[in-house]
Parts: structure tokens; sequence; C-alpha cells
């Protein structure tokens, strides 16, 4: 009896290459076509979708992908729920709050102005510290708004530091650590349990 794949979505852009390493290293061997978003693995035990990042959670939430894998930061951000069902141990990064390097710390504000695309937990992690904060959301190139004047401070995803350091900025606090899970539509979890928890030994890592 040939069983249908188990389907799963896989997040575009950089954590893509690092998913895709380390399923080939389990054994799991898939390639996209040139454009194309839809492929199979080699054996016919995945159906991958590839999406972007932030859309992620709505196919998982939806069903139509049982499984997904993407940092905590997108799952915070959606607001959704999901099983956490494996923790990687690549691709995890900080969310920093940064400043220019150069500025003039007599200007720092009582109530913080901060530009980001990680709304829900910049509010959230400030209000729990009882600090004010005046939030402005961007969905990129969020380094630029302390030079241009849009905002003095930023909130974002600090992996090497680089694009701070390119854009004369300056880390200033840490916020909190982000990891890349394996996160499962619930419903999805329950019915097919068996089929997940196969997949899950053969590809190890940290239990959720
Ligand atoms: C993230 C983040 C920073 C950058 C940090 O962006 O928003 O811009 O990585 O990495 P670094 O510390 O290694 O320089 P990403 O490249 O994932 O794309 P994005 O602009 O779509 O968020």
């Amino acid at each position: 009896m040939t069983k249908e794949p188990l389907t799963i979505a896989l997040p575009k852009g950089r954590l893509f290459e690092q998913v895709q390493d380390f399923f080939s290293q389990k054994g799991l061997n898939f390639q996209f076509e040139k454009r194309k978003l839809v492929s199979f693995d080699d054996e016919g035990l995945l159906k991958i979708y590839l999406v972007k990042n932030s859309d992620l959670p709505a196919y998982v939430n939806s069903g139509i992908a049982g499984l997904g894998i993407c940092g905590d930061d997108v799952v915070y951000e959606s607001g959704l729920d999901f099983y956490k069902i494996r923790t990687f141990n690549f691709g995890g990064t900080r969310l920093s709050m940064a400043a220019l390097e150069n500025r003039d710390e007599k200007s720092d504000q009582k109530e913080l102005t901060i530009a980001t695309s990680y709304t829900a937990m910049t509010r959230d992690y400030f209000h729990s510290k009882g600090i004010p904060v005046n939030i402005i959301r961007l969905n990129g190139s969020v380094e630029l708004a302390p030079s241009l004047g849009l905002a003095p401070y930023i909130v974002d995803l600090v992996e090497t530091g680089s694009t701070l350091k390119a854009n004369g900025l300056e880390v200033i606090q840490d916020l909190m650590t982000i990891k890349v899970r394996m996160i499962s539509n619930r419903a999805y979890f329950k019915l097919n349990y068996d089929r997940i928890q196969n997949l899950l030994e053969r590809i190890g890592e940290n239990k959720s």
C-alpha cells in the first residue's frame, strides 16, 4: 500500500539551505526545479512546499502543510498555536535591540521609539518590563531607520552581527534567543502520529 507523503512547509531564504543540508545528512534528499515551489524527497516520504517565512504559519494552521520548519519569531508573530515537535541545532539567532554606535546617549528618550518587523515580541518584551514603547512597523531594511532618523532604536534578528556593523549600529541589549523548530498542526499531528514519529526518529536532534 502506498502512503500519502507527509506535507511540510519550508521557508525560502537563508534557512532553506540549512534545512536542505540537514535533511540530506539524514538521507532525505530533495531539490526544487527552477521557480517551482512544490517538490518531493527522493523516497516520496515528504511533499514539500516552499513558502515565504512569514506565510508559513498560515499554511500549517490551515493543515495544507501538516508540518513546517521555522524560527520561534515566525510562530510568535503569527499569534497561532502549534505543537513544537523538534528543536534544531542550526539556524539559531538572537532578537536584539540596536542603535547607532555614534549616537548621543544624552538624547535617549524616556519612551523608546523602536522600528522593527517583530512588533509582537518587541511590544510584549518591553511591556513585561513595564517600559512604554512606541513601535514603528517595517517589513525590511530595518537597519536604515536610525541613520535616516525614523527611529533611534531597532529590534531585529542578529546572527553574525555583520548587518548591524555595516550600518553603523551596535547591540544595546538582547531580548531573547530564537531557535529553529519543526512545528505541527495539532489535528494533523494526532492523525499522522506514527508516520510523524518515524520521521522524528530518523532526523534526530532535540525533543521539544
Ligand atoms: C536577518 C535580519 C538581519 C540579518 C542579520 O535578515 O533581519 O537583517 O538577518 O544577520 P547578520 O547578523 O548575520 O548580519 P535576513 O537576511 O534573514 O532577511 P530579511 O531582511 O528578509 O529579514
